[in-house]
């Protein structure tokens, strides 16, 4: 597969701060890539500049083949991007507001007005369409914007927190939406800083912070690489302080943990494991032919949350 998108030493700096750093990162035509990471990570700046709203600083970028810097034209035909904020909407009924779009992009009026059915349809707010852009909810409004960039049919779509400030139901809408455009074979580059979010909807990720991509690929691999430890529960029938002692000296283990969670069962310990799968399977054999009686021996499989937070920690790179 080819990449759509493509960033290579991006760098951008407002005065002496520096919001980007050297950033690399490529993206497979037909990914949905999740951009997580805390406020001022540099996540509106990256695509600003991918959207040819914002000049870098040093480095290059190239969308659907074209270069941001040599051929913004060829890039702006080729993205639809949803800003951060709102825009103005005037005084405009929903229908309105999408025609005018569509006219900004030069799409004949003959086949605008079915165009602009099929995007609200597609959205949503087909009962909507005469009513009042400001009588919306947020949701909805959401929902419009994400129609507007659609007009010009884009092969990629650049959305910064398509999700922010939406209620539950409505971030799963907007979640529907993007598996939709998605289906349509739309590649889609969004923002977020609600992980458990976008861990189902997204194909890959990318986690920045202070300016610099510190974990990128999709969620297995980013367990694994993040992972110089791993989390390994093992239950006795009985007493554990003989495989305490045992355990330790094995190879690949780095200590245990005895200070049970109040979802641990009892005679469980926690082991900090470094090995690979097989070493793995190699410490059980050990185990059960010392005769420990174990009655589970389970790795401990965090969820999108704990990878973040162990790489924003600084605990494991
Ligand atoms: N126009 C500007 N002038 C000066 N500094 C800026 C400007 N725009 C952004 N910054 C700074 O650059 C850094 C990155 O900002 P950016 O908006 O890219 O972060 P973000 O990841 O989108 O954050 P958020 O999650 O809050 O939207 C921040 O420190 C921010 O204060
Ligand atoms: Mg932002």
């Amino acid at each position: 597969m080819s990449n759509i998108i493509e960033i290579q030493g991006l760098t951008k700096k407002y005065g002496s701060l520096t919001a980007l750093e050297e950033l690399d990162l490529t993206i497979e035509e037909g990914a949905v890539f999740g951009f997580i990471g805390p406020n001022g990570a540099g996540k509106t700046t990256t695509m600003r500049i991918l959207t040819t709203l914002l000049k870098p600083t040093s480095g290059k970028a190239w969308v659907a083949g074209h270069s941001v810097a040599d051929d913004p034209r060829g890039v702006r035909r080729a993205i639809g991007y949803m800003p951060d904020f709102f825009g103005v909407y005037d005084d405009m009924k929903v229908w309105e507001y999408l025609d005018f779009f569509a006219a900004c992009y030069e799409i004949p009026p003959s086949s605008r007005n079915g165009m602009v059915g099929d995007l609200l349809s597609l959205v949503d707010l087909g009962h909507k369409k005469d009513e009042m852009v400001e009588s919306l909810s947020r949701g909805m409004k959401q929902r419009l914007c994400l129609a507007r960039t659609l007009a010009h049919d884009p092969q990629v779509l650049i959305l910064d927190e398509p999700a922010s400030g939406l209620d539950p139901r409505a971030r799963i809408e907007i979640r529907e939406l993007l598996r939709e455009l998605k289906d349509m074979g739309k590649t889609i580059f969004f923002s977020s800083h609600i992980l458990s979010e976008v861990a189902d909807v997204c194909t890959s990720i990318g986690i920045i912070e202070a300016g610099r991509l510190i974990a990128h690929g999709n969620l297995s691999e980013m367990r694994k690489q993040l992972r110089a430890h791993r989390l390994i529960q093992v239950q006795l029938l009985g007493d554990t302080a003989p495989l305490q002692e045992f355990v330790l000296q094995q190879e690949h283990v780095a200590g245990i943990d005895t200070k049970l969670d109040a979802d641990m069962p009892a005679n469980s310990i926690r082991l900090d494991f470094s090995g690979s799968d097989e070493q793995l399977a190699q410490l059980l054999g050990r185990l059960v032919a010392q005769g420990f009686p174990i009655i589970s021996f389970k790795e401990e499989t965090g969820d999108l949350e704990d990878v973040f937070m162990q790489v924003t920690k600084g605990i494991v790179h």
